[in-house]
């Protein structure tokens, strides 16, 4: 990327801790009651971080229709408003780059809809922020996840090494699938539309 967006600085910015599923569907219904039509959310972090879910979390608070999923091959999916407000324009940009995110024309459907670019952070704020320059970037970390670099673990034994590998033969969900675990959200906010930070819980 190349353009002023590249290099342009965060108006302010954000941090809260998401304690478990809960904590992620209620900063998002926080954050959906301040989107409007025409805003931009690009989504940062690695996978499992969360970026999927938190989505499906505002699809439900905006009331758009249709189940938000990991594209497999679909980029760029529409979910309608069933009442008044935004569609949601749900995109991962995973597989692509910012040609391919252009190609994607969401340009015509921004302006009346709520856009969301995972994967986005240097891809897509070319292709989408020309009017105003104005954007979210919201970013995940799982704490539980090393960073990269990856952090080599001490003392842990090769896989193949003696010490079989535990077998494992309850299957059933546990309490961490079903609550969750902690992650850590930043929020970030700019151009002039987000010259103010939202009023968040
Ligand atoms: N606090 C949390 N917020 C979001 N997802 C969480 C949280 N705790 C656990 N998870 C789980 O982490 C996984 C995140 O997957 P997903 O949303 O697809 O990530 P991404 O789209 O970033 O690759 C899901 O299985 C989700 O249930
Ligand atoms: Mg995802």
């Amino acid at each position: 990327m190349s353009g002023a967006a590249a290099s342009a600085d965060p108006r302010w910015r954000i941090e809260r801790r998401l304690d478990d599923l809960e904590a992620t569907e209620h900063f998002a219904q926080a954050l959906a009651a301040v989107l409007r039509p025409g805003d931009v959310l690009i989504l940062t972090g690695g996978l499992g971080a969360g970026k999927t879910t938190f989505t499906q979390s505002l699809a439900a608070a905006l009331g758009v229709s249709g189940r938000v999923s990991s594209p497999t091959f679909v980029l760029s999916r529409i979910h309608r408003a069933e009442h008044d407000g935004p569609d949601l324009v749900h995109v991962d940009a995973y597989r692509t780059d910012a040609a391919g995110v252009e190609g994607l024309d969401l340009v015509s459907t921004r302006e009346r809809s709520v856009t969301v670019v995972e994967w986005g952070r240097g891809v897509a704020e070319e292709a989408l922020v020309g009017v105003d320059g104005s954007w979210l970037d919201l970013e995940l970390v799982d704490p539980a996840v090393p960073q990269a670099p990856a952090a080599p673990v001490r003392g842990a034994a090769p896989s193949d090494g003696p010490g079989a590998p535990e077998i494992i033969t309850d299957f059933s969900e546990s309490e961490e699938d079903l609550l969750g675990s902690a992650r850590r959200a930043v929020l970030r906010g700019f151009g002039p539309r987000w010259a103010e930070g939202p009023q968040l819980p």
